[in-house]
């Protein structure tokens, strides 16, 4: 749950993308008890990017997904504005995020955002919030 810059260069002298920066979060994932290790990685609308991973706890259900962590982190970095989404796990097909995360993530991210998934293999899916969301509760819902 850092706060990286996308504009850096990897070490091969390329430009950063958000599926480095969700691969490279990935490796720090705490997950000893499902052994599935996910990161994700967020792009705010200012251009920072956030990144989180799952971290298990012996108490399952006290874990936390990686799409919490790095929403933690980019609202404790001073921003609110998802631009677009990346999430890698250890999957043959691109991993999705989970309902509770697709929820926590359309808090902060309008219907239109990406949310690209990516597998072990480097295979992407991309969709949108409203794709993964659809019929979304929203402040509208409580009027
Ligand atoms: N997991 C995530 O981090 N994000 C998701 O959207 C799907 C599931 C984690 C939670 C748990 O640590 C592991 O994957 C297995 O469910």
């Amino acid at each position: 749950m850092t706060e990286q810059s996308n504009s850096g260069s990897n070490r091969f002298g390329g430009k950063m993308s958000l599926i480095d920066d969700a691969k490279a979060a990935q490796a720090r994932a705490y997950a000893p008890y499902s052994n599935f290790r996910v990161g994700a990685a967020i792009r705010a609308k200012s251009g920072h990017v956030y990144t989180g991973v799952n971290v298990e706890n012996v108490a399952y259900p006290e874990g936390t997904c990686a799409e919490a962590g790095a929403i933690a982190a980019m609202v404790l970095g001073g921003d609110r504005e998802i631009a677009e989404v990346v999430v890698i796990g250890d999957s043959d097909a691109p991993v999705p995020p989970c309902g509770g995360c697709r929820q926590k993530i359309r808090e902060f991210a309008g219907p239109d955002v990406c949310v690209t998934m990516v597998s072990r293999t480097g295979d992407t899916r991309t969709m949108t919030v409203a794709e993964l969301l659809p019929g979304a509760f929203t402040t509208d819902h409580m009027g």
